[in-house]
């Protein structure tokens, strides 16, 4: 990509990850009690390859948010790094951020509140276009031909977000991401605010704009399902930690951690009887709820909800390591049987929609 004036140039190669988080640990608030309180985010380490799609899993509260917000320099992490295309962009300022709008962008949740309602959608395209000198027609035009490539008329521009559906204001949302050519977008639950079909239409789209542009995505999710349709390998978070990583498909359809298994027994399906055969499933294999009792510092953070916790369990935490593919924080990932997980040689084409990212493993 050449960048335009104004915006940085960031060289990279081949081998060098789009995106790369190492060892990223991040405490809100400040004082004692915020030291001696467990971290937000716990030593999370992944990378995110050029044109590839990282998912980030996990139920409310486990992190997801806060990662993209470190990742995208709204949140100061307390130690680790953050690297884009190999540059470390942990520290930088906002200032010196908004030089980056040609590189990394996001997409948010809420497709109501992310755009200003007092502006018309030009006015909000062509704004990270400025950042990068683009200004007057030559913007104009960028914006019209953004709105073109997400589906929407050119004329648009004219109007205003209260014009517009919550699917269309996603739309936009994402024209004004990818207006600036980015190489790296974080989507924060891009899909949770919209009803079904319009998930679809819009995950299909981000999935075509991907492979045409070959963009890296950080896909934050908590459904594991929404995950498997956009991405090649998924990131499973439990109170800050890293539980699981790999390939998509392994991890979905034979997971090698408790969690995973707890996380995708509760994923919602539309087929009510299969939703109770996993409720029953889920009940009998003995897991806890998320509200069960906080865990030790020092060990697994998921001892109180996991029927197969043990002492060494409570007592050292549980480092990733390859169990058959996937990587697993898990000292009794071997057991998983026990719980009734499906061994990994007897996973296939399973209940769930095929992916996108998947298929273009
Ligand atoms: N600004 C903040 N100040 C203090 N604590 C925060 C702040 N933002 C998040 N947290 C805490 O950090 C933890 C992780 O929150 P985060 O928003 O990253 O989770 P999440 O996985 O994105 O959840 P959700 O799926 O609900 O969006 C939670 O315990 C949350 O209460
Ligand atoms: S380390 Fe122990 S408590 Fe944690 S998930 Fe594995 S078996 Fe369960
Ligand atoms: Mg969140």
């Amino acid at each position: 990509m050449t960048a335009p004036a104004g915006a940085t140039a960031l060289t990279a190669t081949a081998a060098t990850p789009a995106l790369e988080i190492r060892d990223l640990v991040v405490r809100y608030g400040s004082g004692r009690k915020a030291r001696q309180a467990p971290p937000a985010i716990d030593r999370v380490s992944f990378d995110i390859a050029p044109g590839e799609t990282v998912g980030l899993v996990g139920e409310s509260g486990s992190g997801k948010s806060t990662i993209g917000k470190a990742v995208l320099g709204l949140q100061r992490p307390t130690s680790g790094t953050v690297k884009l295309h190999g540059q470390d962009i942990t520290a930088m300022s906002l200032k010196q951020r908004s030089r980056l709008v040609a590189d990394l962008r996001v997409v948010f949740q809420d497709p109501y509140s992310s755009l200003n309602p007092a502006r018309t959608i030009g006015q909000t395209l062509v704004e990270p276009l400025r950042l990068m000198g683009i200004k007057g027609p030559q913007a104009v035009e960028k914006a019209r031909a953004g709105l073109e490539s997400v589906g929407l008329p050119a004329d648009a521009v004219d109007r205003y977000p209260s014009q517009f559906s919550g699917g269309q204001r996603q739309r936009i949302a994402i024209a004004r991401a990818l207006v600036c050519e980015p190489k790296v977008v974080v989507l924060d639950e891009p899909v949770s605010a919209l009803d079904l079909s319009t998930q679809a239409q819009v995950l299909n789209l981000l999935a075509d704009l991907r492979d045409q542009r070959g963009l890296a995505f950080l896909f934050i999710a908590h459904d594991l399902g929404v995950v498997r349709f956009l991405s090649q390998r998924t990131v499973v978070l439990y109170r800050g930690q890293v539980m699981e990583t790999g390939p998509v498909e392994a991890v979905s359809q034979a997971p090698r951690h408790p969690y995973t298994v707890a996380l995708t027994a509760a994923a919602p399906v539309p087929r009510p009887a299969e939703q109770r055969a996993r409720r029953t499933a889920r009940e009998a294999a003995g897991f806890g709820t998320a509200g069960a009792a906080a865990p030790s510092a020092t060990g697994c953070p998921f001892v109180p909800r996991c029927p197969l916790a043990t002492d060494v369990c409570v007592t050292e935490r549980p480092p990733l390591r390859l169990v058959e593919g996937t990587e697993a924080a898990c000292h009794h990932a071997e057991r998983l049987k026990d719980l009734g997980a499906p061994h990994r040689s007897q996973a296939r084409g399973g209940p769930l929609h095929r992916g996108r990212g998947a298929a273009d493993a």
